[in-house]
């Protein structure tokens, strides 16, 4: 099958495309690299063996999508396309709203233009706001706590909708917990453009800035955890992008409308990730102690019974594969790709 991947040259996208391809499906990219780079095509046809397309076009361009759509005879849609840095969407709420929800909807219209309804949606654990029990199952209730959730929110409620309407939508909602590793070969990975927000890059580079004075910040040491540090629900990004592949075959035979969580189903707080990258990777970590980050919840971690039992998937791979994936890439593969990661 033909699948459009918006924002295919970012972190989770390229790993999908790769999972896509060795599934025996047909990748097409469509990216405005606001947040990637146009090398990360060549990686992925380097690690599939076979030149994958590319559109460089906005997803707000419905006319460039439908061209898109059309030109390839694409068949299904997995629409990763988003900004996602939670505290920039607090201070530009208006950016995030207009380009994860007005994306969602021009590239919605593009696709009904053109028959296309089968659509994967890049959600977030995000949706489920301050956990009420744990592990979270997609029952638990949703809310939003910033407007970068808040987008995700409305994003999952349009498409509900359109679910509820004439029958011809199949949609799967996939609530992703805290995406990390890379490749196995190094070629792709994490690679932000701007400064990195979420622990694994940041991490990463106090690891390659040893000795300079940089260092990570440990947020909140006084968390009601088994060391005093947050928990989350670590899970490598080839795991993740093998959950795209599962939740796509479903989408023919399912509900119209599908949620799954995508996770391990276990926690890990940030010291002992910390611990592990060091062991993995046999460098070391700078890192202090600092308050609590505004917004962070003490621990979140997925049930991940509902995408086993449903989709035939549960993540394969360790805290121990997540470390040395995403040291690999950086250290290898990063320096080319324009990111913020210094090698
Ligand atoms: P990423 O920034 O690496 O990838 C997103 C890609 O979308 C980038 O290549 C960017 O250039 C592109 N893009 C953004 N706006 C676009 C637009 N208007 N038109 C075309 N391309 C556009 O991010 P990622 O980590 O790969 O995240 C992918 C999706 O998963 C996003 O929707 C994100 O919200 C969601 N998500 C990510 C995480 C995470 O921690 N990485 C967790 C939960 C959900
Ligand atoms: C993980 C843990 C921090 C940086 C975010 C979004 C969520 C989803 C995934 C998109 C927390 C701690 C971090 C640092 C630290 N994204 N930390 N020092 O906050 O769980 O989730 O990314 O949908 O919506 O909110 O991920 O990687 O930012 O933080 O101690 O320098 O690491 O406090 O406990 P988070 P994260």
């Amino acid at each position: 099958m033909k699948v459009l991947l918006t924002g295919g040259l970012g972190f989770i996208g390229s790993h999908t495309a790769v999972a896509l391809a060795a599934a025996g499906h047909e990748p097409v990219l469509f990216d405005n690299l606001s947040n990637s780079s146009p090398t990360v095509v060549k990686r992925v046809s380097q690690i599939t063996g076979r030149s994958v397309s590319c559109v460089i076009a906005d997803v707000r361009d419905a006319s460039a999508v439908r061209k898109a759509m059309d030109d390839e005879r694409v068949e299904a849609v997995v629409h990763f396309a988003a900004l996602k840095a939670v505290a920039e969407s607090v201070s530009s709420p208006l950016s995030y709203h207009a380009n994860n929800v007005g994306g969602l909807l021009s590239l919605l219209e593009a696709m009904d233009d053109v028959g296309v309804r089968d659509i994967v949606f890049s959600s977030s654990a995000t949706v489920y706001g301050e956990p009420h029990e744990l592990p979270i199952d997609e029952n638990h209730p949703t809310s939003a706590v910033n407007p970068y959730g808040r987008t995700k929110l409305i994003c999952e409620q349009i498409l509900s909708d359109l679910t509820r309407g004439s029958g011809e939508w199949r949609v799967s909602l996939l609530r992703y917990f805290n995406p990390v590793g890379g490749h196995p070969s190094g070629l792709i990975g994490e690679s932000p453009l701007g400064k990195p927000n979420n622990l694994m890059p940041l991490l990463v580079r106090a690891a390659q800035k040893t000795g300079s004075g940089a260092h990570l910040s440990v947020f909140g040491t006084d968390y009601p955890t088994t060391d005093g540090s947050a928990v989350r629900d670590y899970v490598h990004v080839v795991d993740l992008a093998e959950g795209h592949v599962a939740a796509l075959d479903r989408l023919a035979t399912g509900d119209a409308l599908q949620i799954y969580n995508l996770g391990t189903g276990r926690g890990t707080s940030v010291l002992e990730l910390l611990a592990a990258f060091e062991k993995a990777n046999n460098v070391a970590v700078p890192h202090v102690s600092a308050p609590r980050r505004d917004g962070d919840v003490a621990a979140m971690f997925a049930s991940v019974d509902k995408a086993q039992r449903e989709l035939g998937w549960r993540a394969q791979r360790g805290i121990e594969e997540m470390c040395l994936d995403s040291w690999l890439f950086a250290t290898k593969s990063h320096s080319d790709l324009g990111g913020a990661l210094p090698v």
